[in-house]
């Protein structure tokens, strides 16, 4: 991909907004093609609560990505993003992120945190480019077929610099 093109699909057709019951078959297909372990419709249906913030990436053909968030006393803590494989690798996970940080910001957070598979490199260099520093370790958190996975814990401070 060139640069030129890695503009025109960040920045042309794409839209932030509030995630609905309505987007959950799409966001489900997405879910499925992305993840080892998907969650069910009921997980995320359990995420249409106040302390929560749901929120869709749509292009011009639809859904595209997608983070739930939820907000725990001043901690904003990021539970998924998922970017369409289709859509991998043009700049859309950034700029879902950021939305989530400028949000949780806006919203008087003062981190977010969040646990990424050890083996998930290309999330971890995500947040890692965007200030994530990581903070310890959960060993066993994810399910890894018959054994157990560690999770890397991050943290990106919302503190005035
Ligand atoms: C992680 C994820 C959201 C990234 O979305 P994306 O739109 O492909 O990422 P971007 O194009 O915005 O890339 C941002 C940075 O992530 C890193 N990255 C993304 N994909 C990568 C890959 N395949 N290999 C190495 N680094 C990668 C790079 O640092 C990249 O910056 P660069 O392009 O300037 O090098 C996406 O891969 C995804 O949905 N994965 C499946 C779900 C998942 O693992 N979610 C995270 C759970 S903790």
């Amino acid at each position: 991909m060139r640069a030129g093109d890695y503009q025109r699909v960040a920045e042309v057709g794409l839209v932030v907004r509030p995630l609905t019951e309505t987007d959950l078959d799409a966001v489900i297909d997405i879910e499925r093609q992305s993840y080892s372990h998907p969650w069910a419709k009921g997980v995320f249906l359990d995420c249409f609560h106040p302390n929560y913030r749901l929120w869709a990436l749509e292009g011009s053909a639809g859904l595209v990505g997608y983070s739930i968030v939820s907000y725990q006393f001043d901690e904003a803590h990021l539970l998924n993003i998922c970017i369409s494989p289709a859509s991998h690798r043009c700049g859309l996970g950034r700029r879902l992120l950021r939305h989530v940080v400028a949000s949780a910001a806006h919203d008087g957070m003062v981190a977010v945190i969040l646990e990424v598979r050890a083996s998930n490199e290309q999330a971890a260099r995500l947040y890692l480019s965007e200030g994530f520093q990581e903070i310890g370790r959960r060993p066993g958190y994810y399910p890894d077929g018959s054994g157990r996975e560690d999770a890397r814990v991050m943290s990106l401070s919302l503190g005035q610099s």
